[in-house]
């Protein structure tokens, strides 16, 4: 499903090049539940948004489902994202001004499906994150952990093959975060392949494979303790 083969990405700051990632090669199959480890300023980020078809690579290669991206033009990495990927950050990212429903219909809008058939599927999407009776709620009427849940609900309702989820217990309590880890197990569980961020220990245990990257370079690559090897991999 994702392919990066020799992914470098650099910036240019006050004329010199940095590289904050280097010589990156990672595959990650079908229905995978991926943690993406390494500590502050690694390059965690940078590697989940070319990943996420935010950002293309300074050079190598990056193919998802089959297509090659690295050369790939702004509307066709659009329409990936919006068809084929969900998004879930640390900071939640919902519109202060819309109630949790409106929140959730919004990746619908941008792929225009109609107002019924969006209302319907948001509806579903918050009752699947156990948010029946949170639905009318604005944002700042939800806890932490209630807004995450929305931000998941939002992330799954165009039905993406792929989850990125950036530090996504990073702002939570330990006890809301394994609630919230709990989520993504059970996507997982249901065939969504998963891939998240994060620089905790505990958290990255919780997915079946971690990819620990240190100074933009993939240092180790294993199994977790509790995880399966997954058989489409
Ligand atoms: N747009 C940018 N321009 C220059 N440097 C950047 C840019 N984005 C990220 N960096 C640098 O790349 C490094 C890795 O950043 P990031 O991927 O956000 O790390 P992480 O998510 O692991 O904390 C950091 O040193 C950061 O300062
Ligand atoms: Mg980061």
């Amino acid at each position: 499903m994702i392919q990066l083969s020799n992914v470098t990405k650099s910036y240019e700051v006050a004329q010199e090049t940095f590289d904050v990632l280097s010589e990156i090669d990672l595959v990650i199959a079908k229905g995978e539940y991926v943690s993406i480890m390494g500590p502050s300023g690694s390059g965690k980020s940078t590697l989940m948004n070319i990943i996420g078809c935010l950002d293309r690579p300074t050079s190598g290669q990056y193919q998802f489902l089959g297509k090659e991206l690295s050369t790939a033009k702004d509307q066709e990495l659009a329409a990936i994202r919006n068809q084929s990927i969900g998004f879930v950050f640390q900071q939640f990212h919902l519109l202060p001004r819309l109630n949790a429903k409106r929140n959730v219909e919004l990746p619908m809008i941008y792929s225009g499906m109609n107002q019924t058939e969006r209302k319907e599927r948001a509806e579903i999407a918050l009752e699947k994150v156990g948010l029946a009776d949170r639905m009318n709620h604005m944002p700042n009427e939800l806890s932490g952990g209630q807004k995450q849940r929305v931000a998941i609900a939002r992330a799954i309702v165009n039905h993406p093959q792929l989850i990125l989820a950036d530090e996504p217990t990073g702002a939570l309590d330990s006890k809301t975060s394994s609630s919230i880890m709990e989520q993504f197990t059970q996507l997982n569980e249901e065939g969504t392949t998963v891939v998240l961020v994060t620089h905790e220990e505990e958290i990255a245990a919780c997915t079946n494979r971690m990819v620990i990257v240190r100074d933009g370079r993939l240092v180790e690559d294993r199994l977790t303790q509790g995880g399966a090897l997954n058989e489409t991999r």
